[in-house]
């Protein structure tokens, strides 16, 4: 698509994220995907993540990439703080299509306030297929971009079999038995399996029972990393787009253009403390341990501690990022006297510019709850795994990345500082083998998207010409 089309004549796309750091993160670089092959983009957070992106200065709005935003309908929230879960996803259900269908209509439409070329194609969040409607009433596609693993999305949308086979709840010694009845999926537990409920009745298997209604299934992963999945769902809905890793198709497409697409923002929620950068450069190569679990994720403080101790006691250097809400119910808090013995040795932050952070040649393992983004980002890095899932798709990453992939190494549910010390030093000291791995993942994964004969890139020419209709 050539960059020099006025704007006026620009196909025009309208990105919906979910409301949650994990969900705005890669929608915005599919966005800034599409911005480089000549799409106007319009991006639509609610006004909680709108005015928490521009706090942190993470977004940049330019003539054809502007930001607009609308009411969730919740309480207000404390800064730095994150919305509940549950009530979240309620709002979404029950606030969230009349307020977006409005704003949709405002949009280059002969009616709309909103100077902009007419909409031509809507690209929601997988939890948010209801807007499939909005794209419909308009006569245009409307695509889901699906925020986790596709085995994940399987497991997701075969989640009802778990009553019919009487796994509802999962009886005693039952947990370990291999799942072989969700297409795709191969040598999974019931304990991987998303066994998220959310007390509303709302859940992710839901969306996934609704996601075939979309004009297309957009994924932030590759084909070689997921060939059986994706096999075995293109077998039953043809319109598949596994275009991931999103940030290296991004830096192999984007030509620059009028604006780099890396000046639009990072979408981070809570400012960069980019000084750990800093902090890296004066460190050896293969020397740090990084550890961050996302941004939803909470423990006890008891937990806490154990894996401040466990990673102090392996006396090896690391950078930490602890938000301000990781610790349930109150601000995280690490004793003096550990605080005094790490001195120079750990580094701690309340976020991290993280991609920046597996990168930097310092670093040798991460450990990680297993949250999609941040697996597609390890293997984009060639960075071997420590691996502590808590909920919904994290197990089932957990489970594909250590004994599929082989990049990581599981540390079981219970945190004790003495496991948490053995683990690390194992990984620090013996892991080569997963290094291999995932530094061999990570030229896979370059080479789905390279030029034009890489499966991502060819899967995004797919992509574009559907929805350029
Ligand atoms: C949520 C769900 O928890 C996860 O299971 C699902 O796969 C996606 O949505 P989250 O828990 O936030 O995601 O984890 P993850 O998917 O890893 O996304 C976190 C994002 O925040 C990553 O892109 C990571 O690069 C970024 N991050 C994290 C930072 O930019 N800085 C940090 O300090 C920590």
């Amino acid at each position: 698509m050539a960059s020099t089309t006025t704007t006026d004549s620009k196909p025009h796309a309208v990105c919906i994220p979910y409301p949650l750091q994990g969900h705005v993160k890669p929608m915005l670089k599919l966005a800034q995907l599409l911005h480089s092959l000549g799409f106007y983009i319009t991006f639509v957070n609610t006004d909680f993540i709108h005015d928490r992106l521009l706090k942190a200065a993470s977004i940049t709005c330019f003539a054809d990439f502007r930001f607009e935003s609308f009411p969730d309908g919740l309480p207000p929230c404390s800064d730095d703080s994150s919305q509940d879960g549950y009530l979240l996803s309620e709002a979404c259900h029950s606030n969230f299509l009349d307020p977006l269908r409005s704003l949709v209509a405002r949009l280059g439409s002969r009616h709309g306030d909103i100077s902009c070329p007419p909409v031509t194609c809507i690209i929601a969040d997988g939890m948010m297929p209801f807007t499939i409607t909005i794209a419909e009433q308009i006569g245009v596609p409307g695509m889901l971009l699906w925020p986790t693993s596709v085995c994940a999305f399987m497991a997701l949308k075969y989640h009802h079999l778990l009553k019919e086979k009487e796994l509802v709840p999962v009886p005693e010694g039952q947990l370990d038995s291999i799942v072989e009845w969700i297409p795709g999926l191969k040598d999974v537990r019931v304990r991987d399996l998303p066994l998220v409920h959310a007390p509303n009745g709302l859940s992710p298997m839901r969306e996934a029972a609704q996601a075939f209604k979309a004009s297309g299934i957009i994924f932030n992963s590759f084909n070689t990393l997921e060939q059986d999945l994706l096999d075995a769902i293109s077998s039953m809905y043809p319109s598949v787009y596994a275009i991931g890793p999103l940030q290296m198709l991004l830096n192999s497409t984007s030509s620059g253009g009028e604006h780099p697409e890396s000046v639009i923002g990072s979408s981070s929620i809570w400012k960069e403390e980019a000084q750990c950068l800093q902090w890296l450069h004066s460190k050896e190569p293969n020397s740090v341990v990084y550890i961050s679990f996302g941004s939803r994720v909470t423990m006890t403080q008891q937990q806490l501690l154990e894996f401040a101790w466990g990673i102090c006691n392996s006396n090896y250097p690391f950078l930490w990022v602890i938000r301000p809400d990781l610790v349930k119910g109150r601000s995280a808090r690490l004793p003096p006297e550990l605080l005094e013995t790490i001195e120079g040795r750990g580094f701690i932050v309340s976020w991290c510019p993280q991609e920046q952070v597996l990168d930097h040649p310092s670093v040798r393992v991460f450990i990680t709850h297993c949250g999609w983004n941040s697996t597609v980002e390890s293997i984009s890095a060639g960075m071997p795994m420590i691996c502590w899932p808590c909920h919904c798709d994290q197990p089932i990453n957990c489970r594909y990345s250590c004994r599929k992939w082989g990049i990581g190494m599981e540390m079981g549910n219970g945190i004790e500082r003495d496991a948490v010390e053995k683990l690390v030093r194992e990984v620090m000291e013996r892991g080569e083998k997963l290094k291999q791995r995932a530094v061999e993942w990570k030229k896979l994964a370059e080479e789905a998207t390279s030029g034009n004969s890489g499966s991502s890139s060819m899967n995004l020419k797919k992509l574009v010409e559907a929805l350029l209709g």
